[in-house]
């Protein structure tokens, strides 16, 4: 019997952030957002058959540390980033086959802008969109959207799933064979086959239709990255493919049976839902070139953004850190500011011991590590990197796949994964060796 099929994202959210765009082997002369570069990357990913080219997004500028965004600012924190959707035209216009995974915001969007955006993106590529739908968790992000605080993290997903239903109802709207476009007689639509929306909800209120055609795809892939038990039950109801986190192997296991058990609550089948898990990866001719390549994340980041990195990160503001102190209570201050609670701190406490004392010099030491995901990073020859992948894959339930990403050089990460472990993984049968489907939808479901 055939092995399952591995799917493949690259996430290229990072590419210009936390230092990687002057790490050596990044685009010389080139800087965001210049659109060669998106291009180019388009054409290599292309090449190698991955599924798609993702990017995660936020709308604000930190001001986390020091309460001021200066510091995010000088080194690039989160910052600057542009809508993703003329960038996602761009690269369609150089590509026929891979899809892009565009990032919105269900707390500070609407879903009727939201919908008609995804349905012309969907027509433009040629039914190779995703959209992944995020509730966002950063005040300076709200701030810009008329909100003084950020909305309840369960209100946010009660909102998330309201939002999907008001977008699928309009994607439906105009059924699929309702165009005419017909020379003689001049009619351009079957009436008969467009339908009103009439939504009346908590947070939305939407006539419909959607003033589009049905686009290829219908509805583009719907992609949900929820790792609360609300957040994973919003999962099974908008998602069509989950976006998981780079946590420990048990911990993945765990997500994926809770994630299963949370679709069966809904009728739905797990078997269709995969989860591509967030994989920050360095894959080189050998295991030592990979690493050294690898150690350049931690000269990535200059000492001084260290800190507004890790603010960012967390959403708790540690300029304000004695010189001696205790994680246990450190992490006490980050859950009363309901900031994330899984954030580095409880990671560092995992691994120092929940009551350490540590000092100020080295929280700030871990903490470069864990701004440039240096830890989280696997790293070495296409052969091992495989082998860790299957193994991953196997232990998961053997349905999804990666997104890899958090690379340290563009294109020159991009390019050995295509050239090296993706014939790896091709000649070990898990990895299609040619695009078969017409969409992104039909792309994920060849297994
Ligand atoms: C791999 C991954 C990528 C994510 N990308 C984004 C993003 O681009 N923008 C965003 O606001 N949130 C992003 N998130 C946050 C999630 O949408 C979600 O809020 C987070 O996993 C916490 O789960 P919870 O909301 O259920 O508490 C991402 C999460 C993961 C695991």
């Amino acid at each position: 019997m055939p092995k399952p099929r591995i799917h493949l994202g690259f996430d290229f959210s990072y590419t210009h952030m936390g230092g990687r765009w002057r790490m050596p082997g990044s685009w010389p002369g080139r800087t965001f957002p210049d659109v060669a570069m998106f291009e180019e990357m388009a054409r290599i990913a292309e090449r190698g058959c991955l599924d798609l080219l993702f990017s995660g997004d936020g709308t604000g500028v930190p001001d986390t540390w020091r309460g001021s965004r200066d510091a995010a600012i000088e080194w690039g924190v989160s910052w600057p980033r542009q809508d993703l959707n003329p960038l996602t035209v761009a690269m369609s216009r150089v590509t026929k086959h891979i899809g892009f995974g565009l990032t919105y915001s269900s707390t500070f969007m609407h879903p009727y802008y939201t919908a008609r955006l995804m349905n012309s993106l969907d027509h433009i590529t040629n039914g190779r969109i995703a959209m992944n739908l995020v509730t966002s968790t950063r005040k300076s992000d709200a701030a810009n959207f008329g909100f003084n605080e950020l909305m309840e993290h369960n209100t946010r997903y009660e909102r998330m799933e309201e939002f999907t239903d008001v977008c699928r109802a309009l994607w439906d709207s105009t059924e699929p064979d309702a165009m005419r476009w017909d020379r003689e007689t001049g009619r351009v639509t079957d009436p008969g086959k467009v339908h009103n929306v009439k939504h009346v909800g908590r947070f939305f209120k939407v006539e419909g239709p959607l003033n589009t055609p049905p686009s290829p795809q219908g509805r583009p892939v719907l992609i949900q990255a929820g790792g609360s038990p609300r957040g994973i039950r919003a999962s099974a109801y908008v998602a069509d493919l989950v976006f998981g986190p780079d946590t420990t192997l048990a911990q993945q296991v765990k997500h994926r049976h809770a994630l299963d058990s949370a679709l069966t609550d809904l009728g739905r089948a797990s078997k269709g839902v995969g989860i591509l898990w967030q994989t920050p990866i360095v894959v080189a001719e050998t295991e030592r070139e990979a690493k050294t390549q690898r150690d350049r994340l931690l000269t990535a980041i200059p000492p001084e953004a260290v800190g507004a990195y890790l603010s960012y990160n967390s959403g708790y503001d540690f300029s304000t850190l004695p010189e001696r102190f205790s994680l246990q209570e450190i992490q006490q201050q980050i859950i009363a500011a309901n900031a994330s609670p899984i954030g580095f701190v409880h990671e560092l406490q995992m691994q120092l011991g929940e009551t350490a004392e540590v000092t100020r010099d080295t929280f700030f030491e871990h903490g470069l590590r864990a701004a440039t995901s240096y830890d989280k990073t696997v790293a070495g020859s296409a052969a091992q990197m495989a082998d860790h992948l299957e193994e991953a894959f196997e232990a998961t339930g053997s349905r999804g796949g990666f997104m890899l990403g958090h690379t340290v050089s563009m294109p020159k990460d991009l390019i050995a994964i295509v050239d090296l472990l993706v014939p790896e993984l091709q000649r070990r049968g898990r990895f299609r060796t040619a695009y078969s489907g017409r969409t992104l939808r039909d792309n994920l479901a060849d297994t």
